[in-house]
């Protein structure tokens, strides 16, 4: 479960909102982009300062009937685009100050309640995980990649031990049926070497299966990578994650532009050493007791942030290739 929750009582809270209020400083104006738009919980606080201006992204269209109410309002303050956010720095930006990019990852609760998108394992419908503009569902990728394929998605993805036997015992049964949500949780309960206390025993194959289905390993490198491009020197990028591969990526991200680099082979090292980001901490930025206590799904939210102070070309190299080998197994899709 992800950042914007409607917890028990069914009411909307986007996650560490004051903490990113207080990165972000909307009192001074300017542009922002809320990538992740789901219920608009940021979108909606960030334009409550009458200096600012909110372009708003989700790939899922059902997300843009909860911009309606600021559709109406901030004619001019306010855009909503469907489209991914790894496309970002295609915008038409007209000269904005971009003063933060946002991203709060992964599903929102409509989502994951709406069981026709088979997000969640107690879902009875069938196997799709689609967020919006995909290529493929989860029921091809389960139904037709082949046993290695399968395994790699699984052990990479979604870190689970058990990522061979539960792979074997997929290709098995789909000769007899095709499989649904509730075969593949019976799959994986019987196949789990020991049963999981903690959590669900399916959580990480679920996960696993998400992150291939929307190429969320691609999403967040681009849309991250895409940002600094387009960002005013003093911007900041903001980042909410919910599990550790994620956030493996965007520490990662932010160590490697905060650490100088040379630019060129050509100069002498006292002009060539550069960094692009300045981390004001290292550590992340966790959601207090009080937030967690209202908010159950918020403890695994992390958040880091960065804001750039300078720009130079081909910055990127290095944190693709860190990443190449998830990158490969994304790129798998392309036997579908
Ligand atoms: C956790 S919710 C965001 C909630 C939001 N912060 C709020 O306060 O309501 C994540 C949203 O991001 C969207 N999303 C996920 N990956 C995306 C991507 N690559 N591009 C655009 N939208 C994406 C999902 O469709 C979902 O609506």
């Amino acid at each position: 479960m992800n950042a914007t929750i409607l917890s028990s009582d069914e009411k909307h809270y986007p996650v560490l909102l004051n903490e990113i209020l207080s990165i972000i400083s909307p009192q001074n104006g300017g542009t922002f982009i809320d990538c992740t738009f789901g219920h608009g919980g940021y979108s909606r606080s960030i334009l409550k300062y009458p200096k600012t201006k909110v372009i708003a992204i989700d790939r899922d269209i059902n997300s843009k009937k909860n911009a309606s109410d600021l559709l109406t309002i901030n004619k001019t303050r306010f855009k909503f685009l469907n489209k991914k956010f790894s496309e970002i720095d295609k915008l038409d930006l007209n000269n904005e100050n971009l003063r933060g990019v946002i991203f709060d990852l992964g599903f929102s609760f409509s989502q994951i309640k709406n069981s026709d998108r088979g997000l969640s394992f107690h879902s009875k419908g069938p196997l799709d995980m689609r967020m919006g503009i995909n290529e493929f569902s989860a029921d091809e990728v389960i139904n037709k990649l082949d046993q290695k394929d399968l395994e790699l998605i699984f052990k990479y993805f979604g870190e689970d031990s058990d990522s061979k036997k539960i792979s074997k015992n997929i290709i098995r049964e789909r000769k007899k049926n095709r499989i649904n949500t509730p075969k593949l949780v019976e799959i994986i309960n019987y196949s789990k070497k020991k049963n999981n206390k903690k959590t669900h025993n399916a959580t990480k194959i679920f996960q696993a299966l998400r992150i291939f289905v929307n190429k969320e390993i691609s999403e967040l490198i681009y849309g991250l990578i895409n940002s600094v491009k387009i960002l005013e020197k003093g911007g900041f990028i903001v980042v909410v994650t919910f599990h550790s591969l994620e956030d493996r990526i965007v520490k990662y991200f932010f160590k490697s532009l905060s650490e100088k680099k040379k630019i060129s082979r050509y100069y002498p090292d006292f002009i060539n050493q550069k960094k692009i980001l300045e981390l004001s901490t290292k550590k992340p930025i966790l959601p207090s007791e009080t937030e967690i206590k209202k908010n159950q799904p918020s403890r695994s939210a992390k958040l880091r942030y960065a804001n750039k102070i300078q720009f130079f070309e081909n910055f990127e190299e290095d944190f693709i290739k860190k990443f190449q080998n998830l990158l490969q197994i994304e790129s798998l899709s392309k036997k579908l």
